[in-house]
């Protein structure tokens, strides 16, 4: 069984590349799971989100949505055997909340790491879908209001830690143009994440 993980700044068409894979990967019967969760944690995380709390709190928070999620989800998935795919995972922390807490703590990529280090499982695979920061907020202007982290500058910074933690694990993110056509993103990724389940439909039909 794998981890597999989406990741992207917001408006990089995550969601509709999520629900596009919920349908085309139904015979892998994948467990299909998300962060911020659905937990009552997750809900505790989407109002500190809208009530914007200090951002250790809120670190803090995303943090142990993620030990719910763990619990909840990821690990008993993985016991039974199954694949899992999340949006979005643990490099959200590092690259959004390396930039919330820039300035506020002396190094926090370091400090998010640790408080991941020891409990957390690692993804096995990461698509990191990117696109210019313009383009992902024009997406979002169209699909109405904003959260506090959907500002230009901050989702620069934002991209440029994924994409800096992409350089660090090469094997295991794949960066992706996130402006590419909607089908055409949808099927590249089926291929890949079938490639990584270890299964294709051609194998799975002969
Ligand atoms: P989400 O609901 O996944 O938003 P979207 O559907 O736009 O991807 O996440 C809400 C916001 O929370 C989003 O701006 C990303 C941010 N976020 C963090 O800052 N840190 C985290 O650890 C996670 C999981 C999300």
């Amino acid at each position: 069984m794998v981890l597999i993980t989406l990741e992207g700044i917001d408006g990089s068409g995550k969601s509709t590349l999520n629900a596009s894979l919920q349908h085309a990967l139904l015979d892998l019967a994948p467990v299909f799971t998300r962060e911020p969760g659905a937990t009552w944690i997750g809900e505790q995380v989407r109002r500190a989100i809208a009530d914007e709390v200090d951002p250790v709190t809120e670190a803090l928070l995303f943090a142990a949505d993620h030990a719910a999620h763990l619990d909840s989800v990821i690990r008993p998935a993985l016991a039974a055997g199954k694949h899992v795919i999340s949006d979005r995972y643990a490099d959200s922390r590092y690259a959004y909340q390396w930039a919330t807490l820039e300035g506020v703590l002396p190094d926090p990529l370091t400090w998010l790491r640790q408080v991941h280090d020891g409990w957390t499982v690692p993804p096995d695979h990461t698509l990191l879908l990117v696109l210019p920061v313009e383009v992902a907020l024009s997406r979002k202007k169209l699909a109405g209001k904003r959260e506090h982290f959907e500002e230009a500058s901050l989702l620069a910074r934002v991209q440029e830690n994924y994409l800096r933690l992409a350089g660090e694990e090469p094997s295991r993110f794949v960066v992706v143009d996130a402006e590419m056509e909607e089908g055409e993103l949808a099927s590249f990724s089926e291929r890949l994440i079938r490639e990584w389940c270890g299964s294709s439909r051609s194998h799975r039909r002969r």
